[in-house]
């Protein structure tokens, strides 16, 4: 297929590429560098042995996004292209609105005038907010909890409208839970801009150096060891299955929103010496305050990935962390300037 991976310079969209290149996919990527770089443009070239066709594209631009598309034929389209910082959604949730929400009905208008009817959407768990129980089944209650959160609540109504409205667009949601790790090259990897919001990056950096040590948000949650508790996700696992929901739509010609995660809950201190162990260094740490809106303990019920798309996570945490260190110790600075 002719797949075009909006957001495909970021971290999951560049995992994405490789898999699905590797699996014979002729792939576009489209992205505005708007939290991404194009030195990944260089790597991505390095792992699969040829130039990555880019085009510059910002989704708030609805003129400049019809317009390729109308130049362009594809197959299917990938959607990573979000802003996806919770805390700045609540500082400036009008740009999260504008970017994420506005952003993909640009994209669902150019496909729609090109006549391209398979959609690959990044959603997230974030829909399920504080999940009454765990694991998370994809029929829980949805809640959100913070304006980005909304942004893909709402994204995955209006994909879910535009589905009822054409029988011939299908579309699939998937609901990643925490995505961490690297490829294995070391050549490609989570690169965040300041100061990193996640766990993993966080650690990362602490290992190499470029921060003193870790704030545990939190020692006193009902948990085994009073740290929050997360399905940390292999990324190349994720990119997986992205190349297996293209072929779910293609095959079964119907709608689909599934989990994407391990099953399996790991605590804050779990991570923090698994990747220890991995780095083969201690990573200095301090159990401070909560962070606002973090909840106790979410992991995914993955069984519907398995048996739709007969897909499950294969790398478990030691791989995450080793990948992880090698990507970060490889490149200490994040990718090089192009
Ligand atoms: P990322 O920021 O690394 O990648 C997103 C890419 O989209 C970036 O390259 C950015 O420049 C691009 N982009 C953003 N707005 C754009 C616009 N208006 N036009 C064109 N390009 C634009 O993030 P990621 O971690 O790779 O996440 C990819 C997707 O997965 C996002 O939609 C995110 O919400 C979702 N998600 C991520 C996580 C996570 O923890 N990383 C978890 C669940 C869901
Ligand atoms: C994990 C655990 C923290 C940083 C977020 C978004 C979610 C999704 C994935 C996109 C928690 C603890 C963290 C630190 C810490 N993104 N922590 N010190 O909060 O599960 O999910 O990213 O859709 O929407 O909310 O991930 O990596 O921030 O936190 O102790 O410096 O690590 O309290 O228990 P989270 P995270």
């Amino acid at each position: 297929m002719r797949i075009l991976l909006c957001g495909g310079a970021g971290y999951i969209g560049a995992h994405a590429y490789v898999v699905l290149v590797e699996r014979g996919h002729d792939v576009v990527v489209a992205d505005n560098f708007s939290n991404s770089s194009p030195g990944v443009l260089v790597r991505l070239q390095q792992i699969t042995g040829h130039p990555v066709p880019f085009q510059p594209l910002d989704l708030r631009d609805r003129e400049a996004v019809v317009g390729f598309f109308a130049r362009q034929q594809f197959d299917a389209v990938v959607h990573f292209a979000a802003l996806k910082a919770v805390g700045e959604s609540c500082e400036r949730p009008l740009d999260y609105f504008h970017n994420n929400i506005s952003g993909t009905l640009n994209l669902l208008h150019g496909m729609q005038a090109a006549g391209v009817k398979r959609l690959v959407f990044s959603s997230s768990a974030t829909v399920y907010g504080d999940p009454a129980s765990v694991p998370v089944r994809e029929d829980a209650r949805l809640q959100v909890t913070n304006p980005y959160g909304r942004t893909k609540l709402v994204m995955e109504q209006l994909i879910g409208d535009l589905c009822e409205s054409d029988p011939g667009f299908h579309a699939a949601n998937l609901r990643y839970f925490n995505p961490v790790g690297a490829h294995a090259s070391g050549l490609i990897g989570e690169d965040p801009t300041g100061i990193p919001n996640n766990l993993m990056p966080y650690i990362c950096q602490v290992a190499v150096g470029r921060r003193e040590h870790l704030s545990v948000f939190g020692g006193d949650w009902p948990t085994p060891d009073g740290t929050g508790v997360r399905d940390y996700i292999h990324v190349t696992d994720l990119a997986r299955a992205h190349a297996d929901a293209l072929d779910f739509l293609v095959r079964e010609r119907r709608n689909l929103t599934v989990n994407l995660g391990t099953g399996q809950g790991i605590s804050v201190l779990q991570l923090v010496n698994a990747f220890a162990g991995a780095a083969e260094r201690a990573i200095p740490y301090q159990i401070v305050a909560r962070r606002a809106g973090d909840v106790a303990e979410v992991y995914a019920d993955p069984s519907l990935a398995n048996d739709v798309l007969g897909w499950r996570a294969e790398l478990d945490v030691d791989a995450m962390c080793r990948d992880a260190w090698r990507w970060q110790s490889q490149n200490p600075q994040g990718y090089p300037s192009a």
